[in-house]
């Protein structure tokens, strides 16, 4: 499998299977969510509703699942390697822009769930149409406190069971414990929102325009990135 993806791509361009899929599969995803958005803005409730929340869940399982085949981040540890253009253009340019790119992903990624979570808090069903609730919307500390504690023991208890399985590593220990601090920061975070938007009809919008805005940048740096890659600049790879 990691072998057929390292094949020539299908675009046509010096990229492999594998950037090309995920090239495509990124237009795809990023087109469905512009779909869903358009229809939010129609006030089409239920559409917007199954377009961003499949959207969301086929684009997080594919692309976790892929980058953690194969192998997170190869591109940026390859460096060089990859890219033919100059040294100037690699470190004033694609650095900058990969680095950029993969911020935004981790924000991408960590507001799809939110979102999702937001969208399920804020509905309400009127007269078999699904609509945004003009309502206070927060959790108090307590509630996200428990909901913080299981997690965590969920975690602990996936950790666990890795080292017992694997063997303990400090990169293992890491991994797992960046994801709780993660989680610790987007629910302190979350503390500060629900006070500017208390209101979770208002939140949803705000906070939802701000993610269609993040996959917009996020297509186009990746698509500037693949771009640079695999039809400018192609370097060994590929
Ligand atoms: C996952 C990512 C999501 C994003 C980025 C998102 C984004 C948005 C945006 C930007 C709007 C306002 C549109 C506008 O006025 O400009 C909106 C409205 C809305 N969203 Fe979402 N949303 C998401 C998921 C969901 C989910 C999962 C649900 C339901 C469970 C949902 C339910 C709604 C409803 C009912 C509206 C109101 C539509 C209307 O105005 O009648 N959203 N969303």
């Amino acid at each position: 499998m990691l072998e057929w993806l390292k094949q020539p791509g299908f675009f046509g361009t010096h990229a492999t299977i594998g950037a090309d899929l995920s090239q495509f599969m990124a237009t795809l995803f990023t087109t469905l969510f512009v779909i869903g958005w358009v229809q939010a803005k129609h006030q089409r409730g239920n559409h917007h509703h199954w377009l961003m929340l499949g959207g969301m869940v086929a684009m997080l399982a594919f692309f976790t699942s892929y980058y953690l085949f194969r192998q997170l981040g190869v591109l940026a540890v390859e460096g060089k390697e990859g890219f033919g253009g100059s040294q100037q253009l690699y470190d004033h340019v694609f650095i900058p822009l990969l680095t950029f790119h993969i911020i935004l992903v981790i924000i991408g990624l960590v507001m799809a769930v939110y979102m999702i979570v937001l969208g399920f808090r804020a509905q309400a069903i009127a007269a078999g149409k699904r609509i945004l609730k003009d309502a206070l919307l927060q959790t108090s500390w307590a509630k996200i406190g428990t909901i913080f504690g299981v997690i965590t023991a969920v975690v602990l208890l996936l950790f666990t069971s890795r080292v017992v399985t694997s063997g303990f590593s400090m990169r293992k220990l890491m991994v797992y414990f960046g994801l709780l601090l993660l989680l610790a920061i987007v629910f302190a975070l979350e503390i500060a929102i629900q006070r500017i938007w208390p209101n979770g009809e208002q939140r949803h919008r705000v906070l939802g325009r701000f993610t269609m805005i993040i996959y917009c940048i996020l297509f186009v740096t990746g698509s500037t990135t693949y771009t640079m890659l695999y039809i400018l600049f192609p370097g060994k790879v590929g």
